[in-house]
């Protein structure tokens, strides 16, 4: 039986690489018989995590902005997809806004709401150095022990500083279809 898949991206570059990318891994996991849905962390009303912890206790988040909508998604997800282009060695702003909301399934309560089994990073970078994805992939790893979901694999893309670039790197395109279609 498919998977429920949900993506969240993190990029305000609507028609960027990371975005690209994302539509490439989609296509995979939906050719492969899965269910995709899209978050996009960059164009939603999504506040910071309130750092009030009142989550522990109600077992998820009080806020009342898009990330009610997110929150969801994540529950019915069996497979979890964060992309974000690199920003200052780490994540956009706009996708750590997502992911520090994640705080509310870090408690057993909250835990208990989600079924995700995989956590999947895709990242690009402008700087040739896959040094770039260094503190990226350090969270990633954390929010896999954490959150008590497998590492499902990355997909680092450096070398990509114009909206275009993909062009000139058809082989990380044919790598997100090949990692949708084979999660
Ligand atoms: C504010 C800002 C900070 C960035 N910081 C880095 C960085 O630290 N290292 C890097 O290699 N690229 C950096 N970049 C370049 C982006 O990671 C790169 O262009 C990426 O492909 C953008 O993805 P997108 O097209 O999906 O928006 C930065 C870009 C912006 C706008």
């Amino acid at each position: 039986m498919g998977k429920k898949v949900l993506i969240i991206t993190g990029s305000p570059r609507q028609k960027g690489n990371t975005n690209a990318l994302a539509t490439a891994f989609a296509s995979g996991a939906v050719a492969a018989g899965n269910e995709v849905e899209v978050f996009d962390a960059a164009t939603a009303n999504l506040h910071g995590c309130s750092g009030d912890k009142s989550c522990e206790q109600r077992g998820y988040c009080g806020q009342k902005d898009d990330g009610v909508q997110m929150n969801e998604l994540m529950r019915q997800a069996d497979v979890l997809v964060l992309v974000s282009p690199i920003y200052w060695s780490g994540f956009t702003s706009q996708i750590k806004r997502a992911i520090d909301r994640f705080y509310q399934f870090s408690f057993p309560k909250g835990r208990e709401t989600l079924h995700i089994k995989e956590l999947y990073l895709i990242a690009a970078s402008a700087n040739p150095d896959p040094a770039m994805f260094n503190d990226v992939v350090h969270a990633y790893e954390q929010l896999c022990e954490l959150l008590h979901f497998d590492k499902g694999g990355t997909l680092l893309c450096p070398g990509l500083a114009g909206e275009d670039d993909l062009e000139d790197h058809k082989e990380f395109l044919e790598n997100a279809i090949k990692m949708g279609f084979t999660i």
